[in-house]
């Protein structure tokens, strides 16, 4: 037996030095071997050696235990990412894939259940949530038991708490409230206490039932880390790009994140200040045409979307200026141009030619919120 395995041990040995692996350096004894065989089985689960390699590992485990007081070592595997950070994860996937699970932590939403909770369990609140919009999707399709007909899910309710739960751990309640609250009431109008081990959510038909409290909103403050940048927009000029700038607005309001390509990274002294707009699951372009006419006069302060192009590319116009006709699509105006004026005062990027666009020398990220 220890000579089969000394010959494997070789083997082993050769194969890893030629590829320089650090754990070469371990292969001195055979409680290391396990060790590296253990990973190498951990790591290649689905290769048809793997069942070989289980047996080698076995053997030599059960010998190095008869042969020791000490149990082998565990092996070592990664740390798994704690359940609450996958469960965010998955919660921002989802709202990435346009599914907005509107999370209520602590509460216990009523409506008439449509699926029941005991029969019915899901990983986390992420699954719960996506099951709903699954239910929905399923009497979309014409099935459940009425077809498009069908009561369906519009509100979910988890139980994720392992000490708190009991026998309802991981209980999926499917729900259907006959009219959702709208976001911001939703959780004092749905049975919130603040104190449930419930968690809850709903899931509206479409973005816009849960957009139209953002309808009447004009004010688009962009934080930059010198300061804000307050934008007016204008849906007058631009409905269908106020719409997705709302949009994405209020996705970086319920996400709690920043944007995560919003950014300046032109600015041409007497001309222009010019950056992007742009984030996982908004995508701001829309059509440059057709569109209400635009301003005869490019005012200074004008936010627009550059190149004659619909985004997600965009500039802050410095100065007032005619010529541009119907050229550009303008979205915002801003008024207090305190901050832009120092932007275009910062440092720029050396450039080979005059001509050339002039780029910061340190690009300028931004978030925004909808006020
Ligand atoms: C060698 O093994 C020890 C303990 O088993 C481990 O901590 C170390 O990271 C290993 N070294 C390499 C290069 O794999
Ligand atoms: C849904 O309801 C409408 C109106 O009551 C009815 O005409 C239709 O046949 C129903 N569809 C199904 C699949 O039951
Ligand atoms: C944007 O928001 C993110 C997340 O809250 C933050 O880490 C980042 O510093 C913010 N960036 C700016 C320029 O404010």
């Amino acid at each position: 037996m220890i000579g089969v395995l000394s010959m494997m041990l070789m083997v082993v040995v050769h194969r890893k030095a030629n590829c320089q692996d650090p754990l070469v350096t371990n292969i001195s004894d055979l409680r290391s071997l396990l060790i590296t065989l253990q990973t190498w089985e951990a790591q290649n689960a689905d290769h048809p050696a793997q069942a070989g390699l289980r047996r080698v590992t076995t053997e030599l485990e059960s010998l190095l235990v008869s042969k020791s007081t000490s149990p082998p070592p565990p092996v070592a595997v990664p740390a798994a990412s704690s359940s609450a950070a996958v469960e965010k994860g998955s919660l921002r996937a989802l709202a990435v894939g346009g599914t907005q699970c509107f999370v209520s932590q602590s509460s216990e939403f009523w409506g008439e259940p449509v699926v029941w909770g005991p029969e019915h369990h899901t990983p986390d609140a992420a699954e719960c949530c996506a099951a709903c919009h699954a239910h929905a999707l399923a009497a979309a399709r014409g099935g459940l038991d009425a077809g498009p007909n069908s009561t369906t899910c519009n509100t979910w309710v988890y139980c994720g708490d392992p000490d708190r739960c009991g026998q309802h751990y991981r209980e999926c309640w499917l729900k259907h409230q006959k009219e959702i609250p709208p976001p911001e009431a939703r959780a004092a109008a749905s049975g919130a206490n603040g104190n449930s081990m419930w968690t809850s959510g709903v899931v509206y038909g479409s973005d816009g039932d849960w957009l139209k409290q953002y309808d009447g909103r004009t004010t688009l403050t962009l934080h930059f880390e010198l300061g804000d940048v307050v934008v007016k927009l204008l849906p007058e000029l631009a409905p269908a790009s106020v719409r997705e700038l709302r949009r994405m607005a209020a996705l970086l309001a319920l996400e709690g994140t920043g944007c995560d390509g919003c950014k300046l990274y032109r600015s041409e002294v007497n001309f222009l200040v010019q950056g992007v707009i742009r984030h996982p699951g908004a995508y701001v372009a829309t059509p440059r045409r057709p569109n209400p006419p635009q301003k005869k006069m490019m005012q200074r302060g004008l936010a627009c979307w550059a190149g004659g192009m619909g985004g997600p590319d965009w500039f802050v116009n410095l100065i007032d200026q005619s010529g541009f006709g119907d050229d550009h699509l303008c979205w915002g105006k801003i008024d207090d141009m305190a901050l832009l004026d120092a932007i275009v005062k910062l440092p720029t990027k050396p450039k080979a030619k005059p001509n050339e666009m002039t780029f910061l020398a340190k690009e300028l990220r931004f978030n925004m919120t909808l006020s």
